[in-house]
C-alpha cells in the first residue's frame, strides 16, 4: 500500500510534502499516463477544497482530457478556449477567482467557480496543462499557485 497521507493544516508544508511525495512516485517511472494518474490521485487526496483535479495533454494543437478524479470532464479543449486553452495558447499560468467572469469559461462542472490551470511546459514545448477546480470563489491564492508551479515542474520531466 501507498499511504501519503499529507497534513493539509499548513499550506506551505503541505506543498513541499505534496511535492516530495511525488517526486518519490514518480522517480524511475516513465509511463506520462502512470504518472499523471498518480499525480492527479495523490493531489486530489491532499489539497483541501477541490472538485476536479486533473490534466489535459497536448495531443497535435489540441487539449485532449487525460488523467483525472472527480466528475466526467469534456474531453477537447483547443488552443485558446476556456482557462485551459488560454493557459495553453500562453504557456501561462491562469489563476481564476471567478470562472464566470472569465471570457469562454467551459463549464464542465457547473458546482466550479475558481479555478487554477499550470502549464507544463519542457524545452519551450507544452506537454501538458495541470488543472485544479474548486466550488470555492477565489480558492486559490499565490501560494496554491506556487505550489502547483512547482508539482509542474516535477512532472515536466517524467511526462
Ligand atoms: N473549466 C475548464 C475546462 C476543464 S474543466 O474545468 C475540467 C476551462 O474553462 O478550461
Amino acid at each position: 500500500m501507498f499511504d501519503h497521507k499529507i497534513d493539509a493544516a499548513d499550506k506551505g508544508v503541505m506543498y513541499r510534502d505534496l511535492a516530495s511525495a511525488l517526486r518519490g512516485l514518480v522517480s524511475g517511472e516513465p509511463d506520462p499516463i502512470a504518472n499523471m494518474a498518480n499525480a492527479a490521485a495523490l493531489i486530489w487526496e491532499t489539497i483541501p477544497g477541490l472538485n476536479w483535479a486533473g490534466f489535459y495533454r497536448n495531443i497535435g494543437g489540441e487539449l485532449v482530457l487525460g488523467p483525472f478524479q472527480g466528475r466526467v470532464a469534456c474531453i477537447r479543449i483547443k488552443f485558446g478556449e476556456g482557462v485551459c486553452g488560454t493557459a495553453a495558447a500562453t504557456q501561462s499560468v491562469q489563476r481564476v477567482d471567478d470562472v464566470h467572469a472569465f471570457p469562454g469559461h467551459i463549464a464542465c462542472d457547473s458546482a466550479s467557480n475558481s479555478e487554477l490551470v499550470v502549464p507544463i511546459v519542457r524545452h519551450g514545448e507544452l506537454i501538458a496543462v495541470l488543472d485544479l477546480d474548486s466550488p470555492e470563489h477565489a480558492r486559490f491564492d499565490a501560494e496554491d499557485e506556487a505550489g502547483c508551479v512547482a508539482i509542474g515542474a516535477i512532472l515536466a520531466e517524467v511526462l
